[in-house]
């Protein structure tokens, strides 16, 4: 049932090129179009939203975080993220014209179930992005776009998150054209860009040897920090809470802008720090500025494990390690930069021999508060 794999978690990863390409299946016709036809929320309801929010916890907020990068960019449409925990304590602004987005693998976690209660209370339009056909909160949705990764059974979110990932794109290209916004032409670039995702998560699948060796190398140590900027910065998030739930060791993300108000003081002689490399190509200022963030570190003595595009020189002298990922349109880049991190944290696990599907004190849905 593991397919020939030793874990789910592994088996899983694998099957992420898969998982992109049933995400994206029948969503897109000939003419790069989107045909969200199960969006069952009226276009002109669509039309006048004025804020989205998306709720979720764990591995679908990071989702969230990126998701919010492109739907401010794509549809100009101002977008909050909020750990679904969090949520309706605050007393959220919420209206008729605020779109609420529920992500969730399970369907049933109990903290976003009662986020979008809260939301629909308050006459808000709920839309889940949803893994598991029929749960509870598609079921208690005002519609759902399900990803089609298939059960995902190690506790550790991989190919689910990937799926919302596109899931979370389709969602934001479909509000940039129902509203019809100044982006149509970059527009149907992204949707050109975001059929060769599957391929592009292949190719990393297949150059993942060095990752797994170098986590290996790594099983001793204490901690390890994740730097990320722009969707780098989600990304890095994701990539500290993988190696929390299966290596058990301290691992942190930080925007690598922040480095400099505090966690610079953390990097000492030999310490791993895990950076996310935006495109040097479109944003090269983002680009530019976390090289220098790689070489202060590396000047105070951290070991650099650099994730970076293919082709981008800037980044080599200053990489104790270097780990390749495709060239993608920056927004995209999270569904080939997140890959390496996944096997990185799941080689470590079993390195410091730790039961990787099943980690210690985690469920895979979380029913309760
Ligand atoms: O089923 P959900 O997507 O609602 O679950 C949310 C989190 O509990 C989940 O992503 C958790 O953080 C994973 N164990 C992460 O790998």
């Amino acid at each position: 049932e593991k397919g020939g794999h030793d874990y789910f978690m592994l088996k899983e990863i694998a099957e992420q090129p898969k998982a992109v390409a049933d995400t994206l299946l029948g969503r897109i016709d000939g003419a790069g179009s989107l045909r969200l036809d199960e969006v069952r929320i009226p276009v002109g309801v669509l039309r006048q939203v004025d804020k989205v929010v998306i709720v979720a916890c764990g591995t679908a907020f990071h989702a969230g975080l990126i998701a919010k990068y492109a739907i401010e960019h794509w549809t100009r449409i101002p977008c909050e993220v909020e750990l679904a925990s969090e949520f309706r304590y605050r007393d959220p602004i919420l209206d008729q014209q605020t779109l609420v987005i529920a992500v969730s693998q399970s369907g049933e976690t109990m903290d976003t179930l009662m986020a979008l209660r809260h939301a629909r209370e308050q006459g808000s339009k709920v839309l889940a992005i949803c893994n598991t056909n029929g749960s509870t909160i598609p079921r208690e949705s005002d519609a759902v776009l399900y990803t089609h990764a298939g059960p995902e059974v190690a506790v550790a979110s991989t190919k689910a998150f990937l799926t919302q990932l596109v899931a979370c794109y389709l969602v934001a290209l479909y509000l940039g054209q129902v509203r019809g916004t100044k982006f149509a032409d970059e527009i149907r670039d992204v949707v050109r860009d975001l059929s060769r995702m599957p391929g592009a998560v292949e190719r990393v699948l297949g150059t993942m040897g060095p990752v797994r060796e170098l986590a290996r190398s790594l099983a001793g140590k204490g901690t390890v920090l994740f730097l990320g900027r722009h969707v780098g910065y989600p990304v890095a998030l994701e990539g500290a809470l993988k190696l929390k739930e299966l290596a058990y060791m301290h691992a942190e993300g930080f925007a690598a802008g922040e480095l400099k108000h505090g966690p610079i003081a953390l990097i000492e002689e030999d310490l791993p720090v895990v950076v996310v490399v935006p495109s040097p190509r479109g944003r090269s200022v983002l680009h530019d500025k976390i090289v220098s963030n790689i070489q202060e570190i590396r000047a105070r003595g951290a070991r650099t494990i650099v994730i970076a595009e293919e082709g981008d020189e800037a980044v080599v002298p200053y990489a104790d390690h270097l780990v390749r990922v495709p060239v993608t349109p920056t927004l995209l880049q999270p569904l080939v930069a997140t890959v390496p991190l996944q096997v990185f944290a799941c080689e470590l696990a079993t390195a410091r021999g730790n039961e990787v599907d099943q980690p210690r004190n985690l469920a895979k849905s979380v029913t309760v508060e």
